[in-house]
């Protein structure tokens, strides 16, 4: 079954179904403002943080599903029958009326067509101010003229997740609304950075700042009272719950349309209301404004173009996992339907996979990023698993503290700097390849001599930061030479302290190999020397002790257990040890193929590959939370999203194209589009995971948008699968594809320059290049880095 369609030309997911089985979310913002938006319209803003300054309330998890929302109703004043523009929260019959929804990149449209009249309303945020605008249109299609009124209805939140939900003794009488020039304004405790703002582009002929005279009592947003009166209260008040309505009476002859733009921003009527007001009161603004933000995600979406015989793979590589990639960065990993608040910052794993991925697209933004990973990192060399990245902010920078007599004060420095007990064994390795990757793709080398402070105390440049990073997991090794799991490692819920984690040592032989060419790049030959012996005593102790005849183990409990072997009852195999033994470059030869191949016979399934298999039932706490999940969800034996990337990689070191594209199709949500009854989730959009084989729903994805697949699936396909490589000595083209692929097509942009990739492939290979021409001249390895401004023909022959 399937509730909507992908369209390429407009960059567009349309949903012309409504009733999808789960929100259907999108994100709007891309600077401070964010909105999180579903298909009906239902969703939340907030303003940097979804801990504080929220700006609009949302009832996560609740009944009826994403409410409430940022609506437009519509009501024939003549009949007095009235609907939404989204298909909820009135909820009409959609047989009778036809609802669409497109979500596109950084904004969302709503489409209805009923009783001859046609009405969207476009949700964005300009790129350069701090307000959602709804660009409403409604159009008369009939043949008579009709009275019409429009109402906006969108719900203000107590700004802070906890005074939201808890203490109303207190909050419910600390927020106050008015109405003044056409502007609703919301504050809480008067505090400055608390103001919002409600406008318009019209002189509203009526409005309601209070939640409960607009909806009235017994009732909800599918049946306001105003509605039905076909008016509001122009009510407005201290204390209570408040909302933005503003009502406008238009008359539309046949074929007439009426634009009306509604505005909900951050600051003060005075302070900015009556600016904003002014400015996209003209029409021109608003248009110009979603131009510019066209603009913007052409541009990022232009850095890396492909054509291949895949549509779906073109599809979500030039368009929507590069859009999820970008947007774990910028929103961190904490504004969704399921992260609402309360938990908040940067995760230090997650955020530094996150900026991998888009270190060309994004090279502030990822810079910034790398910045604050590095000031949450401690001389000790581990980083700070999450952590508010604002407290080691200079203060002039710093958000506003929340004052209020019922909020937990602030963190401070000396809180947030956790010891060795909540270390997890994982987290800085990341940031090795990151920094890596950021300095090769932007070409800033001098990034590594940048002065930075350790969390607790002193400073280092970058590269001191990633010697001790790579000092540590050298240092805290367990009795088999093997790195300590600690508190956990990439998996949150193997937690086994001292015990050895198989994953940290195949990834901190990865981030040593990828420093060493950092470091020859900056000519520290006693760094080369130095951590290539690293590498090597890595490697000889991975090699020795994981071994298992089939496959490598995933770690040691602390008294010495191995766990993911063939002789363990459950938990036997495990992917991420065989994915990361590959794609490390610790396994060759024959343990690499056959640890692979043991992946796709034990863990494969057609909606991607488990995570670990079989399933745990008994609880262990030498092993961890993982044994205490239950069978077939998250990190006990289901699909886990993020790790089937290292899978596709893995392949693709091996030379295997058709594998490795078999891999990746499994579990691509484009072609999971027509059995939404399985999947559930937005077909745009990985999830963390996917209910494995021992669950009762296997194949249902659940957790959206929000997990490091998106940038793992970006890297896996455009620089393995498609093999377009940036590095220090240039552009590096070595692909790996199905066998039946005769060609494809890739632009790149780098550095300044243009490349314009036509890659062939006449007899039938899945790995190996034959000839390159840069320019019509043969270029042998590497395409050297070309002059800015230029525009280059490269054509590669495999075989
Ligand atoms: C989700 C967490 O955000 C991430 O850090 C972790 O690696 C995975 N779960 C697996 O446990």
């Amino acid at each position: 079954m399937k509730y909507g369609y992908f369209d390429d030309n407009n960059k567009e997911y349309v949903i012309d179904r409504p009733d999808v089985p789960v929100s259907w979310t999108n994100y709007l913002g891309v600077n401070d403002l964010c909105t999180v938006i579903s298909h009906n319209a239902g969703g939340y803003s907030f303003y940097k943080s979804t801990e504080h300054h929220r700006v609009t309330r949302f009832r996560q998890n609740g009944i009826p599903l994403d409410r409430p929302g940022h609506y437009v109703y519509i009501r024939d004043d003549e009949t007095g029958e009235y609907w939404s523009v989204s298909w909820q929260p009135t909820g009409k019959d959609f047989t009778k009326a036809k609802y669409i929804c497109r979500h596109g990149l950084s904004y969302s449209k709503f489409q209805c067509s009923y009783n001859d009249i046609e009405a969207e309303q476009t949700l964005f945020i300009p790129l350069g101010d701090d307000v959602e605008l709804w660009d409403v249109n409604i159009k008369n299609t009939g043949s008579k003229p009709r009275k019409l009124s429009v109402f906006s209805y969108l719900e203000f939140s107590f700004h802070h997740v906890e005074i939201d939900n808890q203490n109303l003794q207190m909050s419910l009488y600390a927020s106050g609304s008015n109405y003044g020039d056409g502007i609703i304004e919301y504050d809480f405790f008067y505090e400055p950075w608390t103001y919002h703002f409600f406008a318009s582009n019209f002189n509203p002929d009526s409005y309601d700042c209070v939640r409960d005279s607009f909806i009235g009592n017994y009732r909800t947003e599918t049946n306001p009272a105003a509605l039905e009166q076909g008016r509001c209260s122009n009510s407005s008040e201290l204390g209570g719950n408040h909302c933005g309505s503003l009502h406008k009476k238009i008359f539309l002859q046949p074929g007439e349309n009426n634009r009306l733009i509604f505005m909900l921003g951050v600051g003060s009527r005075e302070e900015k209301g009556k600016a904003i007001k002014q400015k996209y009161s003209n029409l021109q603004a608003v248009d110009s404004a979603f131009e510019d933000l066209k603009n913007y995600w052409i541009k990022k979406t232009s850095i890396f173009q492909c054509k291949t015989p895949h549509k779906g793979l073109d599809t979500m590589i030039n368009i929507w996992t590069l859009y999820q990639a970008e947007t774990c960065v910028v929103w961190s990993r904490f504004g969704s339907f399921v992260e609402v608040g309360g938990r908040v910052g940067l995760g230090y794993r997650d955020t530094s996979q996150d900026v991998m991925g888009v270190v060309h697209s994004n090279p502030e933004k990822t810079k910034f990023r790398i910045i604050q990973l590095l000031r949450g990192h401690t001389s000790m060399g581990y980083g700070l698993h999450l952590f508010d990245p604002d407290v080691f902010e200079p203060a002039e920078n710093k958000l506003p503290g929340v004052k209020l007599p019922t909020v937990v004060p602030k963190q401070n420095i000396a809180d947030i700097v956790h010891g060795m007990e909540d270390v997890c064994s994982d987290d800085a390795l990341w940031l090795v390849a990151s920094i890596c990757e950021w300095v090769i793709e932007n070409g800033e080398l001098n990034f590594f001599d940048r002065v930075i402070p350790y969390a607790d105390g002193g400073e280092g440049t970058v590269y001191e930061h990633i010697k001790k990073i790579l000092d540590f997991s050298a240092k805290y090794i367990g009795a088999n030479g093997i790195c300590q799991g600690l508190r956990a490692d990439w998996n949150d819920c193997l937690n086994l302290g001292g015990g050895e984690s198989a994953m940290v040592s195949f990834q901190h032989y990865w981030a040593i190999e990828i420093f060493i060419d950092s470091a020859k790049q900056l000519g520290r030959k006693d760094d080369v020397i130095k951590y290539s012996k690293m590498a090597a005593k890595v490697k000889v102790a991975c090699e020795k002790e994981l071994w298992d005849g089939e496959w490598y183990i995933r770690g040691f409990t602390k008294k010495g257990i191995k766990i993911g072997t063939n002789k363990s009852e459950e938990g036997k195999i495990f992917l991420n040890a065989q994915s990361w033994a590959v794609y490390s470059g610790v396994a060759s030869g024959e343990r690499a193929e056959k640890c692979m191949d043991a992946v796709d016979k034990n863990l494969y399934s057609s909606y991607g590959i488990h995570l670990v298999l079989p399933a745990y039932s008994k609880p262990n706490d030498d092993i961890g939370y993982i044994t205490r999940v239950y069978k077939g969800i998250k990190e006990n034996a289901s699909i886990f999203s993020h790790p089937n990337p290292w899978a596709v990689i893995a392949e693709c070191k091996l030379g295997h194209g058709n594998t490795a594209m078999k891999f990746y199709d499994s579990i691509l949500p484009y072609n999971q589009n027509d059995i939404i009854e399985i999947r559930q989730a937005e077909p745009y959009s990985y999830c963390q995971f996917i209910m494995g084989k021992d669950h009762s729903a296997h194949g249902r994805a659940r957790h959206p948008w929000l997990t490091g697949t998106a940038a793992w699936f970006y890297t896996a396909v455009t620089k393995y699968i498609l093999g377009i490589q940036p590095s220090y000595n240039g552009l590096k083209i070595d692909p790996c594809i199905p066998s039946d692929w005769n060609e494809f097509e890739v632009e790149r942009k780098w550095r300044g320059a243009i490349y314009k990739i036509k890659v062939k492939n006449p007899e039938g290979v899945e790995k190996g290049v034959k000839s390159i021409l840069l320019n019509g001249k043969n270029v042998n390895g590497v395409i050297p880095i070309q002059d800015k401004g230029t525009v280059n023909e490269v054509e590669v022959i495999m075989g």
